[in-house]
């Protein structure tokens, strides 16, 4: 994953007018020329339906999305970034206009002398998915004579039928190993840090199994509500846009086992195995939540249904809350909570590790205060680091005790950490898959998901600002648990 010589290579982002290539692809290929992982050599051509551009308006544009993040330095290299840009209109499921990029992309490799290494990275509303991958196929652009590579965004389908189909269809034009499926969460370096974390410390393993630890949350809660994204929101829903794949991927990468090698396959293929381990989820073990009006940073806030474009009967989920069991040797019998909402008092993701108290305790006739389990705290954002509480002696008469906290933050150690989109891109361009998500990986994910979101449900109300709805408070007590933020 570290820089290497790579051979140039085309890089065709659909979408080349959206969000996400301007705030995060395009900063993030600046940022891989700037540290030498791309060279140079390395074209883009953006690719939208939009018809008023060209090659130097798009340039402009791609300029302004620079200045805004900030990459105001190195003029020279800037320049030479800006001119590697060039812009072509496709009009969506039109068989002429897929022949017309093809030949435009041939002239680029023609023209730059470029050994036909090729990147489709689809940064389009998934409805456009398919018609693009059967363009892209129809007219033989799957293959080239050097690698070709199909990078797809979240959200993968919406069900465990549209994921199978859309699965289909990639099969139909693209082998698995030129596929990229796309959770950027996968991308931030505390995320792969579990791996370093978990397999190279002898101090962990011997722990980290259903004799010491007592259960195990993953939080993963912003401050804002839905923004400008009702349209897609209203049909998604909390559990599509983070369960299924964000919280997952954490718990896959907590929860397995260690691979035989760090090695695209090997790592997948351990985290299918949680997957296939975990036992359907009783209705009882899933509570649903919409926010109501609240108060975020002292500052009163509407609630979900009072917000523009969201219909005033709507059902949509905007919390939920999940009791996973992850039924194999290691974790049978450790509770695994999943959390996630929107409008909860702050941004945060984090896992949070609570290990089992002493079986006996000897201070009980001293002790003013109830134990507390050690926990461990993994803070993959923001203030990306972990934490180890343990149990001291308060200093005085007596037996008091206190829990303290040992802390590890990456900033204090670290310059920067590189954005996830800047990871995940250089991993495309050297060929690792490590980092995505493979087919079966997410078929599995969404067979465990679809019942959930088949079944009639409630939702709960809470409060804007507030850790969610009181019935998520019960999940966890019911088993004698209490979340570790709330
Ligand atoms: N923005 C983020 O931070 C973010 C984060 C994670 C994942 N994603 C995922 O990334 C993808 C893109 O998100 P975005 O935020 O960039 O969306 P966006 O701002 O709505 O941009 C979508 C882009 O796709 C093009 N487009 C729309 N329909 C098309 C079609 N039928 N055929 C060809 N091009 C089409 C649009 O331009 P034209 O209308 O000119 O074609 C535009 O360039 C989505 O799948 C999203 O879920 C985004």
């Amino acid at each position: 994953m570290g820089p290497t010589s790579i051979d140039p290579h085309l890089i065709v982002v659909f979408g080349a007018t959206g969000d996400l290539f301007h705030r995060k692809l395009l900063p993030a290929l600046f940022r891989l020329l700037e540290r030498g992982v791309i060279d140079g050599r390395f074209r883009v051509l953006g690719v939208a339906r939009r018809g008023d551009l060209d090659d130097a308006s798009f340039r402009g544009l791609c300029e302004r999305s620079l200045d805004q993040a900030g990459l105001t330095s190195r003029e020279a290299a800037r320049a030479a970034f800006v001119a590697a840009l060039d812009y072509a209109q496709v009009q969506d499921g039109v068989a002429a206009s897929y022949q017309a990029l093809a030949e435009r992309i041939a002239a680029i490799e023609d023209q730059h002398a470029l050994p036909h290494h090729r990147i489709f990275y689809l940064s389009l509303p998934p409805q456009a998915f398919p018609s693009t991958i059967e363009g892209l196929g129809a007219v033989g652009l799957n293959r080239s004579e050097g690698t070709t590579r199909l990078v797809i965004e979240k959200p993968f389908g919406r069900d465990l039928a549209s994921a199978k189909a859309l699965n289909q269809l990639l099969h139909r034009w693209f082998d698995e190993t030129q596929v990229y499926r796309i959770d950027h969460y996968l991308g931030k370096e505390t995320v792969q840090n579990l791996f370093v974390f978990r397999f190279a410390n002898a101090l962990f393993e011997p722990v980290w199994n259903r004799d010491r630890i007592d259960n195990v949350q993953i939080t993963v809660s912003e401050e804002l509500g839905v923004e400008s994204r009702a349209g897609y929101y209203e049909q998604a829903g909390a559990l599509r846009d983070m369960v299924q794949n964000h919280l997952t991927q954490l718990l896959c990468l907590t929860a397995m086992e260690p691979p035989a090698q760090f090695e695209a396959d090997a790592i997948r293929n351990e985290k299918v195995k949680v997957l296939r381990s975990i036992a359907p989820i009783a209705d009882d073990d899933v509570v649903f939540g919409q926010y109501r009006p609240g108060t975020i940073e002292g500052a009163p806030v509407c609630g979900y249904l009072g917000e523009k474009g969201v219909a005033p009967t709507s059902t949509t989920e905007t919390f939920v809350a999940l009791r996973v069991s992850v039924s194999n040797w290691r974790w049978q019998g450790v509770p695994f909570y999943l959390r996630t909402g929107k409008r909860m008092p702050k941004r945060l993701s984090q896992i949070t590790v609570s290990f089992r108290c002493p079986p006996v305790s000897m201070f009980q006739p001293f002790n003013t205060c109830v134990l507390s389990s050690n926990q461990l705290v993994i803070t993959v954002q923001p203030d990306e680091g972990f934490d180890l509480s343990f149990e001291v002696k308060a200093p005085g008469e007596g037996m008091a005790m206190r829990s303290q906290r040992m802390q590890y933050r990456y900033h204090e150690n670290f310059a920067s950490l590189p954005d996830g989109y800047e990871t995940l891109l250089a991993d495309i361009v050297q060929g690792d898959q490590t980092l995505f998500v493979r087919a079966d990986e997410v078929e599995k994910s969404w067979e465990l998901f679809t019942p959930v979101l088949e079944r009639p449900r409630a939702v709960h109300g809470y409060a804007a600002g507030s850790w969610g709805p009181a019935a998520a408070e019960q999940l966890v007590a019911r088993h004698d648990q209490r979340w570790a933020q709330r």
